[in-house]
């Protein structure tokens, strides 16, 4: 069981953004958004999922993972309500979330079916976040040129992801999710959410002016397929998902400790005295 601590970051989102808040990089800002975007309704469906699968364990189990649990869902809930705030700012540069209603309709195909099929999809987006998680406080440099208010965004949000990536997973073994399912819906996942995310960034480009710019293509290009892109280094651990035996805990979450415990004057503990 890990000890999931609720964080209230402490910054401003009351305040405009740039309209290429990313360092000035229109695809890493658009890309961003995309993914932002998708937090709010992503966020509560995991929420969702992580609840309606502790009901279901008996109740022996279920005391063991209640607090674990109720750390998931408060993390959950904040990265939820925090991103829905920076959405506001950035649909004021007129770009329009397109990902929110379909995922919302492909969502309620799976209400009220076996919870393990939500627990399922939770874990396997809990992968990939975890995955851009680590991405992300490797290369935190990316954010450099950002406000640091919201560099502290990004970097808080991926700390909590690894910090949490367990959750989910655990739930579904508790209930005895198989193998078989949990890879059918991990390939799933993984085309629903790189053809979303490609769709809503290019949507974002679209609406922002900049999607047939030279500049735009070779920071996509760098970014996700160079050396250091975000596909290139998290292929292998992507497709570990894939064995028998993987667990979330197998790949490190050194980065988001560290990050936790050198930037701690940034948030505050919530039900702490
Ligand atoms: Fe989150
Ligand atoms: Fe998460």
């Amino acid at each position: 069981m890990t000890e999931l601590i609720v964080r209230r970051l402490l910054i401003d989102l009351e305040q405009p953004v740039a309209r290429h808040w990313c360092a000035g990089d229109a695809f890493l800002t658009a890309w961003f958004n995309a993914l932002s975007m998708s937090f709010p309704v992503g966020e509560q469906f995991f929420i969702d999922s992580v609840r309606n699968g502790l009901q279901a364990l008996a109740p022996e189990q279920s005391d063991r993972y209640q607090g674990e649990v109720q750390g998931f869902i408060g993390q959950e809930a904040t990265h939820r309500r925090i991103h829905a705030l920076f959405n506001e700012l950035i649909e004021r540069h007129g770009l329009v979330n397109d990902w929110e209603p379909r995922a919302r309709e492909r969502l309620r195909l799976v209400e009220g079916t076996d919870p393990r099929h939500g627990l399922a999809i939770t874990a396997a987006n809990e992968h990939f976040t975890a995955l851009f998680a680590e991405w992300m406080l490797s290369h935190h440099h990316l954010l450099d040129g950002c406000e640091p208010r919201l560099k502290a965004l990004w970097l808080w949000h991926s700390a909590e992801e690894a910090e949490h990536k367990c959750t989910a997973f655990d739930l579904y073994q508790a209930l005895g999710g198989s193998h078989a399912w949990r890879v059918k819906w991990m390939r799933r996942i993984t085309l629903i959410f790189l053809t979303d995310t490609l769709r809503q960034t290019a949507n974002n480009l679209r609406r922002d002016g900049t999607l047939w710019r030279w500049s735009t293509w070779r920071s996509a290009a760098h970014h996700m397929l160079g050396r250091e892109g975000l596909l290139r280094r998290s292929f292998k651990p992507w497709r570990s998902y894939f064995r028998p035996d993987f667990h979330p805990s197998q790949q490190s979450s050194d980065l988001s400790q560290n990050w936790l415990r050198d930037n701690s004057r940034l948030y505050t503990r919530v039900g702490a005295a």
